[in-house]
């Protein structure tokens, strides 16, 4: 039985009665329905709707669709279900009677649809919070690892200045740490009840709002049923914050794609997650790396959506927001099956620390060091840049480093360049120099590395519906 048949006359052209249908993809809310579907019975069982008969009758079929579906493919194969609420319904019926049909009472599809979706959004923060702590954990082992190892941090993509391996890495922690803070924060305002605001107006009976939340884990229940029933701002907000994750994540792909490059010649692409040339026998392409780059395009794509979707939508419900939760689902699926490749590609990429620590040393990077150099005795740091300027030039046209000019040259250059010149422009010197909180000076990045250890411990979640 349909669930709004009663004043209709005429048929549904079956076209667009298929193409109206959500039940292809909103059965994977199934769970979430079926758990929000029990918060509801008690509730009526409390409001003196159902006995305590009925309510066990409604709560064990319930229990044994959650079973059904979970085992038995065939079962979710329903071309007459109009949607998740629908087929829920249908399948009570068939098991307990016209009881099936009292679950609905004082309920309305908008205020379940925008449960489940809220009860999916958290479940997915909470997955994906734990894939992060895992890609960090994995980034923050490289760097662990990576010890006193240099290379060189790029301005305009030219040359700058040294930095430890460590410090660029944890530079991808800070992103990512980032995007974890901002999944907490939308988790926090999405984790509300709508149960019990009914169509658009509230039910209309006297349910335990406070106990229906409380029974799925929300925070409390929503505070006006208009907004509840219209508002997908929990969903915004989380595709919002998975564009960004996906942005990063494209960052830093990028970053690998260039390293991995003989020109830069940095990492080695681990084979598990390279693939070949059909026509070149040489090539190692990085395919991962670009397809992460490359889905991250999909997921902004997602925001957008979702965004322009209820842009100018009046209120309460409209059956535009059925569209809501492709795009959703998808930004989910997207990062949730990514984030474990990245986090196994970072466990086998090798570094070339050799090609690293000698790229950290061409190209001047000591430049501004020297610099500070003249600054420290005395020299007005505009002219010790232009000083130091000068012998870059110098260095040029005899095709060496700063460190190979004679004190002699130098002088001529400036008289404050004397003869411990040429040992602050090491390396190890030139790292230790940048030694301030959040600086590359290798005691400031082993704090920041233990520091980054327990931020990424904070951020497993808790429990989940699902867990429980
Ligand atoms: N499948 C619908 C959706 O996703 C459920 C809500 C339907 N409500 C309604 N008034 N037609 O939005």
């Amino acid at each position: 039985m349909k669930m709004w048949s009663g004043r209709f006359r005429q048929p549904l052209d079956p076209r667009f009665e298929e193409w109206q249908r959500s039940f292809p993809f909103d059965q994977r809310l199934l769970p979430f329905e079926l758990a929000a579907s029990r918060a509801h019975a008690n509730a009526l069982e409390h409001a003196g709707v159902l006995s305590s008969k009925e309510l066990s009758e409604i709560v064990r079929s319930l229990g044994e669709i959650g079973r059904r579906a979970e085992t038995e493919p065939e079962f979710l194969n329903d071309p007459e279900a109009e949607d998740v609420h629908h087929f829920v319904e249908k399948q009570l019926a068939a098991v307990v009677g016209q009881t099936g049909y009292k679950l609905h009472t004082g309920r309305s599809r908008n205020e379940q649809i925008a449960t489940d979706l809220r009860l999916f959004v958290r479940q997915s923060i909470d997955s994906t919070q734990n894939l992060i702590a895992d890609w960090m954990e994995a980034i923050i082992a490289r760097a662990d690892s990576a010890g006193s190892a240099a290379m060189p941090a790029y301005t305009h993509l030219q040359p700058a200045e040294p930095v430890l391996v460590a410090h660029w890495l944890l530079a991808y922690v800070e992103m990512f740490l980032r995007d974890a803070s901002r999944l907490a924060d939308c988790r926090k305002r999405a984790n509300l009840g709508p149960l019990g605001s009914g169509a658009v107006a509230g039910a209309t009976l006297t349910l335990d709002r406070a106990a229906m939340a409380a029974e799925l884990g929300f925070g409390g229940p929503t505070a006006n049923s208009i907004d509840a029933t219209s508002d997908r701002d929990f969903a915004i907000e989380f595709v919002d914050a998975l564009s960004l994750l996906s942005l990063h994540l494209s960052r830093w792909a990028e970053e690998m794609i260039l390293f991995s490059t003989p020109a830069y010649g940095f990492i080695e692409l681990p084979e598990a997650y390279s693939t070949g040339s059909s026509a070149m026998p040489q090539k190692k392409n990085p395919d991962l790396l670009e397809l992460v780059r490359g889905k991250a395009a999909r997921v902004m794509g997602f925001a957008v959506t979702l965004q322009t979707l209820l842009k100018g939508l009046p209120l309460a419900y409209n059956k535009d927001l059925q569209e809501t939760q492709e795009p959703l689902f998808e930004a989910s699926d997207t990062i949730i099956g990514m984030l474990p490749l990245v986090t196994g590609f970072m466990n086998g990429v090798e570094f070339n620390p050799a090609g690293m620590k000698q790229a950290a040393q061409s190209g001047f990077m000591n430049a501004w060091a020297a610099a500070a150099y003249l600054v420290e005795r005395g020299v007005p740091s505009r002219l010790a840049h232009d000083a130091v300027g000068k012998a870059v030039q110098l260095a040029t046209e005899r095709g060496c480093d700063l460190q190979k000019l004679p004190l002699a040259d130098l002088q001529a250059i400036h008289a404050s360049f004397d003869a411990g010149f040429h040992s602050c422009l090491g390396l190890d010197e030139v790292l230790a120099l940048h030694d301030v909180p959040g600086g590359t000076s290798p005691r400031h990045v082993k704090r920041a590395l233990q520091n980054a250890r327990e931020r990424v411990a904070a951020l497993r979640p808790q429990e989940t519906l699902a867990a429980r």
